[in-house]
């Protein structure tokens, strides 16, 4: 029994895989597969790249960014060497000639099946856990009666280095590439890596890895210049090298470095014949050699490719979520978490948005998927790299680069509270305030405890305010696109004021936290809700921001730009709103947010570029933070919804932008139906309710996280876990199991019978505290009816 079939695709019966049953999908379908430093992206049509630790610095293979054509990638052509005919087992670079198609995109690999005529080939992709490198493991079968005799090409082009390489010219001068006879492994080498780095090694610096390509059978021959294979005015839609059958098996400097090998064999009729191929980016060329060699053997790698199934399985499994809507368990029990961990902590890239750095806020905020995960330690290492790239001042960087360790000194107002934000998360999870005893390194030198480099950051923030007691928002907030706003140190943000009091109250409630701060911090919230609700309160809802020049953002006086989620949503979560206000900002937000597809960050969208605004005015309107529904922040509002009205309007918030759900009209929705976008077009947008950057920062982790605390009020909590039961309309009950404190939590929710009284039960025993009891074994069993 498959699941959600819609024009293009369904999902497995396990919902482990979404198989794409057609290769034109709207947009790219793809998968990232990566092992926190080696990785690779790839789209239904099997295009895409490579990188090792950084997707845009460290970029192994060539792809120019061009969703329609899609035609960039890593490629395979099969050739019959008697009717010279040839095709592609993949639907890029040949397109049509393929007479059954099939993709199945799981956690951690990427099976492409076709068939043409009488062969049928199968092409397993995935990375291996501890090795630089990826493998292609191509199946291949005749069906037919007679033998067949083939040619299998592979087809990609050297990058090495930072992408893209538009001056390809100049970057092919510096590329080595070589052909190792007696392992048959194609090698690559750069003398050039552009890495921003101060030093005198700045464009002065070799490339410290030898690429790698090789297979698991003795390669008949090889092409490793672009010109030899495609030939003058060529195309990988037709290679030269491919149409002849013929290869050069030159190597060397100077030309326009790709990799080509060409395996010949003859499959006789029903034969199965298996290859595996790799790709890497080594360390060093002992190595790169040392890897080749090991993945010949393809019962290594069906053994690798089988822990990396299981490495996903295991690390998703500890989260369990049963209820009757199908789309929900499909994202919860699996895709939601695969997507933060694999595309945003490891491979931070994808097709919408190539990247490769740290966001000081971005990837601590994904970090917390591990903590519904039962896997805090994940989380703690998250929140160390961040505090270790804070300045002694207590300032941060916006993001930074792997490798390099450069980045951008911020001028956020925002950014360095994250880590207090995400501090108390961990807290919360674990108990464990050891942590804050850590000692962690300033990125400019010295060192301090994780409580000192939180305390510093508030620090700051609490410096940072106007006359009148509000947070300034500096060159933008969350909302980067914010970014005029406040650019000359005047300008206030209300959704700041929001956020520090949130964090300033939850600090001084930790205990065994110094009473002075305590008391301070108390004081100095009160005052921030004070200076909010004296000076923020439009009317009907809170506005968002002021000036340089003193004129309101999001403000009932703004002709466009009028009312912004975030300042009301935080205005409950952060508890500054009494109950009246809350409940009048929330509907508002309702009354002008909310739309069938999701509620609006902004709205009505800006049409005209406002200097006085910055970047987000530029943007289309409709589009991204410019009134699209920005679905990072959509999740704080499904939050604030089970604050204040409860599961049900929760659910029906958190529904109305579930991409399963949405993706039941795929031609009109787009994105793919396995993963959140970023951002889906507003009601201003050219197609309204069109998925945008999809497997984007931000949204996944917090989509489940808005789904187990919103939809399933499950909270973790010092003093324990609380469960705030509600069953949406038309559930008789649900069930998690989620990892707590080490044990797990068996929770099973269901409706009171006729004449039953709501109660909840612990083991068998009736129990009335507000907090499950912290675990003494393995698991615990709670039933709570309702
Ligand atoms: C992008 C940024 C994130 C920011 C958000 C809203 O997702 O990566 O840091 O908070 O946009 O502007």
């Amino acid at each position: 029994m498959d699941q959600l079939h819609n024009t293009y695709g369904y999902f497995s019966d396990d919902g482990h895989e979404y198989i794409i049953t057609r290769p034109d999908t709207p947009m790219p379908w793809i998968n990232v597969l990566s092992n926190g430093d080696y990785g690779l992206v790839i789209s239904q049509a099997g295009s895409g790249y490579s990188w090792r630790t950084h997707a845009s610095l460290n970029r192994i293979t060539r792809w120019e960014q061009d969703l329609i054509r899609d035609e960039w990638g890593k490629y395979l052509y099969l050739r019959d060497i008697s009717s010279s005919e040839f095709w592609s087992p993949t639907w890029q670079p040949c397109g049509e000639s393929l007479d059954q198609y099939r993709v199945r995109h799981g956690l951690g690999y990427t099976v492409i099946e076709s068939r043409r005529g009488t062969l049928g080939s199968q092409l397993t992709c995935f990375v291996p856990l501890d090795a630089p490198c990826e493998v292609w493991l191509l199946r291949l079968e005749n069906l037919g009666d007679q033998p067949r005799g083939l040619q299998v090409f592979t087809y990609l082009e050297w990058l090495l280095g930072a992408a893209p390489d538009w001056h390809r010219e100049f970057h092919r001068t510096f590329i080595e590439t070589q052909f190792h006879q007696e392992h048959g492994v194609l090698l690559a080498t750069k003398v050039l890596w552009e890495l921003p780095v101060q030093s005198k090694t700045h464009w002065n610096h070799s490339w410290p890895y030898v690429a790698f390509h090789s297979a698991s059978e003795t390669p008949a021959g090889f092409d490793a210049d672009k010109r030899d294979f495609l030939g003058r005015h060529g195309t990988p839609h037709r290679p030269q090298a491919v149409v002849s059958g013929r290869w050069s098996n030159r190597a060397g400097r100077w030309g326009d470095a790709i990799g080509s090998l060409v395996l010949e064999m003859t499959l006789a009729p029903g034969e199965t014949r298996e290859i595996a191929f790799t790709l890497g980016a080594a360390d060093d060329r002992e190595q790169a050699l040392a890897l080749a060699q090991k993945y010949r053997d393809t019962a290594i790698v069906y053994a690798e490719l089988q822990a990396v199934r299981e490495y996903w399985r295991n690390l998703i499994g500890t989260l369990k979520v049963e209820t009757p809507d199908p789309a929900l368990n499909l994202l919860a029990n699996g895709w939601l978490a695969y997507q933060a961990i694999a595309g945003r902590l490891y491979g931070r890239t994808a097709y919408y948005q190539t990247g490769g750095a740290y966001g000081f806020r971005d990837q601590l905020q994904d970090s917390l998927v591990w903590l519904l995960l039962g896997r805090p330690e994940k989380t703690l290492e998250q929140i160390r790299l961040h505090a270790a790239h804070q300045y002694q001042d207590g300032i941060v960087l916006h993001w930074w680069h792997p490798l390099a360790e450069t980045g951008m000194r911020s001028d956020y107002s925002d950014d360095l509270l994250w880590l207090p934000f995400v501090t108390l998360y961990y807290l919360h999870a674990t108990g464990d305030f050891s942590c804050l005893e850590q000692e962690i390194p300033f990125y400019d030198g010295g060192s301090a405890s994780l409580r000192e480099h939180c305390l510093r950051a508030f620090e700051v923030a609490l410096r940072r305010r106007s006359p009148r007691g509000l947070p300034l928002i500096l060159k933008g907030d969350w909302n980067d696109g914010l970014n005029a706003v406040g650019a000359e140190g005047r300008g206030e943000s209300v959704w700041m004021a929001h956020f520090l009091h949130y964090l300033l109250c939850a600090w001084a409630a930790l205990p065994g936290e110094d009473s002075n701060t305590a008391a301070r911090f108390r004081r100095e919230a009160e005052a921030l809700r004070e200076a909010v609700n004296q000076h923020a309160w439009d009317g009907a809802w809170y506005w968002r921001a002021s000036t340089d020049t003193g004129l309101l953002v999001g403000s009932q006086h703004s002709l466009e730009g009028r009312i912004f989620l975030n300042a009301q949503t935080w205005a409950v979560l952060s508890g500054v709103a009494d109950d009246q206000r809350a409940r009048q900002a929330m509907a508002s937000a309702r009354t002008h947010l909310y739309s069938p597809y999701g509620p609006l960050l902004l709205a009505p969208a800006y049409t005209q570029p406002d200097p006085e605004i910055g970047y987000l005015s530029r943007y289309a309107p409709g589009t991204r933070e410019n009134g699209g529904v920005y679905c990072h922040a959509a999740c704080w509002a499904v939050l604030a919804e089970r604050r204040l009205n409860g599961a049900q309007a929760a659910y029906d918030l958190w529904r109305s932008f579930c991409p399963p759900v949405r993706g039941a009209d795929p031609d009109h929705y787009a994105g793919e139906p396995y993963v959140m976008p970023g951002n889906i077009g507003g009601p201003q947008a050219a197609v309204p309710g069109q998925a945008g950057w999809t497997w984007y920062t931000g949204s996944a982790a917090w989509y489940l996280r808005a789904l187990i605390e919103g939809v399933l009020g499950i909270e973790a909590r010092l003093e324990g876990l609380r469960v705030h039961a509600a069953l949406p309309d038309g559930w008789e009950q649900y069930h998690v199991q989620y990892r707590f404190r080490g044990s797990l939590y068996d929770i099973t929710v269901r409706r009171a019978a006729a004449g039953e009284r709501p109660a909840c039960q612990v083991d068998g025993q009736f129990w009335t505290g507000e907090y499950l009891p912290l675990p003494t074994g393995d698991s615990i069993h709670v039933v709570i009816s309702v």
